[in-house]
């Protein structure tokens, strides 16, 4: 009873400006807690990286491809592998950890998400 009754007072009370502005600040304040809630909480999306991978498949959509930089070099088959050990590759070599001038180059251009994506992605590509 006393929270339909606070409702309809609150709804009543506000005129349609300060409603928005009510519900964007609420809104704001419910995003500024969620990273505290969540720590490092980068879900990966698929279907986002099946957008993101254009310039994968250049080299790992083929099976077998061997790339002719640095030398003449296998390209890994990446679809199907672990989502954590994809994610942990392409960090490897955006810190440097691993040293492959074509996958460093690649990687320094993937944001956390974009390697959550593409990792998800591959990891469900057969
Ligand atoms: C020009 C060719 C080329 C392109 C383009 C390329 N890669 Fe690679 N990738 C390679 C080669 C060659 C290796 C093996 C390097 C090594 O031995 O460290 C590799 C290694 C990897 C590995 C590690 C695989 C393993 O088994 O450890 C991952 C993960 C990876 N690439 C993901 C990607 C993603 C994601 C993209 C697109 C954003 C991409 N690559 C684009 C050539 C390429």
């Amino acid at each position: 009873m006393l929270n339909v009754q606070l409702r309809s007072r609150l709804i009543g009370g506000c005129a349609a400006a300060l409603c928005a502005a009510m519900a964007s600040t609420a809104a704001a304040q419910g995003a500024a807690k969620a990273p505290a809630a969540a720590p490092a909480a980068i879900v990966g999306s698929a279907e986002a990286g099946a957008k993101k991978n254009s310039m994968c498949i250049g080299c790992h959509g083929i099976p077998d491809y061997k790339t002719a930089f640095p030398t003449v070099y296998r390209v890994p088959k990446i679809a199907g592998q672990n989502e954590k050990y994809l994610i942990a590759a392409l960090n490897a070599y955006k810190t440097g950890e691993r040293n492959h001038p074509t996958m460093r180059g690649i990687s320094a251009g993937l944001s956390d998400q974009d390697i959550a994506d593409l990792a998800v992605y591959y990891a469900n590509k057969k």
